[in-house]
């Protein structure tokens, strides 16, 4: 894991590289400034409404500085890179991560975006043809809880960072795309070595009942994951034609990895959703 508990921080700062999707990100004493981008404002705006609706595991927005950028505060702790480290392989760590989403949605509920709000997204699929598939949105959300966005303390996932792809969308998008990163759901061989031999439809389970999965939510979950695997391959190869980090991204391995995680899918679905709705037959079926 990289650890951001301490810095040395030099006069420009400390450079914070990431999934290095951003490009200028610097830690500077105990504060992280970042390029100002059309969507900066509408996400400060929901970072302060997270602070105020008592969501503190999230950075805390601090407007800009004098060389124009966007300044937040530094959230202390340990944020794992991919291959995810063996430690991060427990099912503690999804039930922590499940907490973590359920009370950033119990904070969301009910923000209104101010009118003018300018919501980020993957370069190249602003204006293309590829439908939505969050479906009819239900409140602002994270929407991308890649190892990167998450910061871990004591072992487990403590707070998020990273907002730039937050937007209107459901719970169950957001699950998803929690899965997606952390069951994770994709084929044996492009996970990491601590990952490999995980139970996933058991894992799914173990994340549904730690976030409090209702019956149609559990339903809904693969039939989801199933389009969201496609659509984020298609994300990618359109990002990979009009951006050169997302291209690079897909040299080194979405190319491969996004279809044989489709594939995988579309053979594991069965198992996850058996497993997911189950259990709340078993559940629900208690006296
Ligand atoms: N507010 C923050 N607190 C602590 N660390 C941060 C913060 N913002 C960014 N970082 C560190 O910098 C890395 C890259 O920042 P991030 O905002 O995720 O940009 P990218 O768009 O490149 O993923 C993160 O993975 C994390 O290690
Ligand atoms: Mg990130």
């Amino acid at each position: 894991m990289t650890s951001t508990g301490s810095g040395d921080e030099t006069d420009g700062g400390e450079p914070l590289t990431g999934d290095g999707v951003t490009p200028g990100i610097v830690r500077i004493g105990g504060t992280v400034r970042r390029p100002v981008r059309p969507f900066t404002r509408t996400v400060q705006a929901y970072l302060a409404h997270l602070h105020r609706a008592g969501f503190t595991a999230a950075p805390v927005p601090l407007g800009t500085d004098d060389q124009g950028r966007e300044v937040l505060s530094f959230v202390a702790g340990d944020v794992p890179r991919e291959p995810l480290p063996a430690e991060t392989a427990g099912d503690d760590v999804l039930v922590a991560l499940a907490r973590l989403i359920r009370e950033l949605h119990a904070a969301s509920a009910g923000w209104a975006p101010p009118p003018d709000a300018v919501w980020g997204g993957i370069p190249g699929t602003e204006t293309s043809a590829l439908p939505p598939v969050d479906g009819e949105p239900e409140l602002v959300s994270h929407r991308d809880y890649c190892p990167g966005n998450v910061v871990f303390r004591d072992g487990l996932p403590a707070a998020l960072i990273d907002f730039d792809l937050a937007k209107p969308t459901t719970r169950l998008y957001d699950i998803a795309n929690a899965l997606w990163w952390w069951a994770p759901m994709r084929d044996p061989r492009d996970r990491a070595p601590a990952f490999t031999g995980l139970d996933i439809p058991h894992r799914a389970a173990v994340f549904a009942d730690a976030y409090g999965m209702t019956a149609r939510q559990r339903q809904d979950l693969v039939p989801l994951m199933t389009q969201i695997a496609h659509r984020y391959h298609r994300t990618a190869r359109a990002a990979a034609d009009t951006d050169p980090v997302f291209l690079r991204l897909w040299e080194q391995g979405a190319k491969d990895q996004l279809p044989r995680a489709e594939a995988w899918l579309r053979q594991a679905s069965p198992a996850i959703a058996e497993r997911l709705t189950e259990h709340t037959s078993r559940r629900t079926s208690r006296p």
